[in-house]
């Protein structure tokens, strides 16, 4: 027996080894850490539960020695206690490329994931197929596929990209819940800059064809860039904060000891006086939230809207706000996939919707018309129709035309709107409307700014205000701003027992 311990001793010790100490220190050399010292970061100290530590690859080159574990360390562990399913990629075993057995790990642990309703975070740095298993390896990545579009909607599933991810391997992050990148060594892309060179002829760098800045700010293929591997790990485990382990469970409570009744005396001076001017509606949220701790998601992408987790009165809510100090707050094709992307994870993982709404309507233009802003805009009106978790809207401003329907109204199952005093509820601002309805009687005035001055003030006096929407009931009610934290919350206890159901079909067809 003693010898056969010596053995596994000796194994497992090799297993732990990947590529060797060269190769992990060239991988330190480049500001990354190594796949099991990721895990060390991102899971609570001493829960990792390695599997498969002895898999090797199924097919090498004559001569090739097979190594422990074939370049991915699979297994699970805890974030703040809870269970988590990981697979992390490993550099420094042939690129962390998968292969056949690669893939039979990570499905693995996702066919596990899925079956213990354990959220399924993936860190990937890879070369991508590997070359020498070729059609083999690439039937590993439609597992994974197949896999990651089975658990949508059932458990969280989480991509940290910490190395290159080329290929169709992108596709696995892209179908997951939220994308992580570290600038400066994350590279996401369909084609590097070769192909790109060959077939278009342009120039361009690694980081700026596919780096984290370009997928977090342009693209809006990530979620997050972070600027470092430690910060990225770190914010993961901070968004277990605000989500549950899967679709059944309640999310998390938030550990804060912000007063439920705190009236908010500030809230009276954030929405200035003349409706043109601009305001920062994170300043809203962060008064408003427990602790004014806002955990935004895609803070980089579509500025024009704002979206991500705060807790209020302990529960977890998932905040939709529009931002007047970008744009105005207009609703774009960008701020459209970007809410109603998050709209569906919310409504998938039950957690409660916040809306704030200052918005002037979807931006005009021949480019936003051409590249589709009908249909995108309405992939937030359905994300929104179809969402059956408490939604809560508070109008602090403006609320115009479509972007009105659109922005959790009470007509699209909203449960809890109110306006503030400021709020201006119509089809559209007083100086376009006053311009459609009189334009000929201002062109023929003796003095057509007078005309068009009284004609604004009475349109404000009559349209632009909150109480034609409150004597319909569309608000629900008209409050003091002040008041606005402990009314959300005791809202949010009202809708606790909530449900709802949309007509059972296989699924709808979301406007793509
Ligand atoms: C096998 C690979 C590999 C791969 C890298 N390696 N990629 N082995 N299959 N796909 C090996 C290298 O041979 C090398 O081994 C080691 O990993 C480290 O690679 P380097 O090239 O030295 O590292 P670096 O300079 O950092 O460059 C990293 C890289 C580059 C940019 C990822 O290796 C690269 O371009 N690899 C090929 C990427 C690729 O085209 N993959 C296929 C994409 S298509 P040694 O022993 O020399 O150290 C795809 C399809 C997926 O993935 C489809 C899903 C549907």
């Amino acid at each position: 027996m003693r010898d056969k311990l010596e053995r596994l001793a000796v194994a497992r010790e090799a297993s732990e080894q990947g590529g060797g100490a060269a190769r992990i220190a060239a991988q330190h050399a480049k500001g990354k850490l190594s796949a099991r010292e990721r895990l060390d970061v991102l899971l609570d100290e001493g829960s990792f539960v390695e599997m498969d530590r002895f898999v090797t690859a199924r097919s090498l080159a004559e001569g090739e020695a097979p190594i422990y574990g074939d370049g991915v360390v699979t297994g699970h562990g805890r974030i703040e206690g809870r269970l988590v399913y990981v697979f992390s990629q490993d550099f420094t075993v042939f690129g962390g490329s998968l292969s056949e057995a690669h893939a039979a790990k990570i499905c693995k642990v996702m066919d596990l994931a899925l079956r213990n309703g354990a959220p399924m975070i993936g860190l990937n740095d890879s070369g991508g197929a590997r070359i020498q298993e070729g059609v083999v390896s690439l039937g590993g990545y439609a597992d994974i596929f197949l896999r990651n579009t089975l658990a949508s909607g059932v458990i969280p599933q989480i991509s940290a990209i910490l190395g290159p991810c080329a290929g169709g391997a992108v596709y696995s992050p892209a179908i997951t819940d939220f994308i992580y990148m570290v600038r400066g060594t994350s590279y996401m892309f369909v084609t590097g800059p070769n192909v790109v060179k060959t077939v278009t002829h342009e120039d361009v760098t690694m980081e700026q064809l596919g780096g984290a800045d370009t997928h977090a700010g342009t693209s809006g293929v990530a979620h997050f860039a972070c600027d470092s591997e430690l910060a990225c790990l770190q914010h993961i485990r901070e968004l277990f904060r605000y989500v549950p382990s899967n679709n059944v469970d309640d999310p998390p409570r938030g550990t804060g000891r912000d007063p439920r009744d705190r009236r908010e005396e500030s809230l009276l001076s954030v929405v200035p006086e003349n409706p043109n001017k601009p305001y920062d509606m994170r300043e809203v949220i962060t008064r408003i939230v427990d602790d004014g701790t806002f955990y935004e998601v895609q803070p980089d992408f579509a500025g024009n809207i704002l979206v991500g987790f705060a807790h209020l009165g302990g529960q977890s809510v998932g905040i939709v706000a529009n931002q007047p100090a970008v744009l105005a707050g207009v609703l774009d094709i960008n701020a459209s996939l970007k809410a109603a992307r998050f709209v569906r994870f919310c409504d998938c993982f039950n957690i409660p919707l916040l809306t704030f709404e200052d918005v002037p309507g979807f931006l005009p233009g021949v480019t936003q018309e051409h590249n589709g802003i009908i249909k995108h805009g309405a992939k937030l009106l359905y994300a929104y129709c179809e969402a059956t978790v408490p939604k809560l809207t508070v109008i602090t401003r403006k609320a115009y035309g479509g972007a009105y329907d659109v922005m959790s109204s009470k007509h699209i199952r909203g449960d809890f709107n109110v306006a503030w005093p400021t709020a201006e509820i119509a089809v559209m601002g007083p100086k376009g409307a006053v311009e459609i309805l009189y334009r000929k009687e201002i062109a023929e005035a003796a003095d057509p700014q007078a005309a068009m001055d009284a004609r604004v003030a009475e349109y404000t006096e009559k349209f632009a205000n909150p109480y034609i929407a409150a004597a319909r009931g569309y608000v629900d009610d008209v409050i003091d701003p002040r008041d606005t934290r402990p009314r959300l919350i005791e809202a949010l206890e009202s809708l606790r027992g909530k449900r709802d159901r949309n007509p059972a079909k296989k699924h709808g067809n979301l406007p793509l």
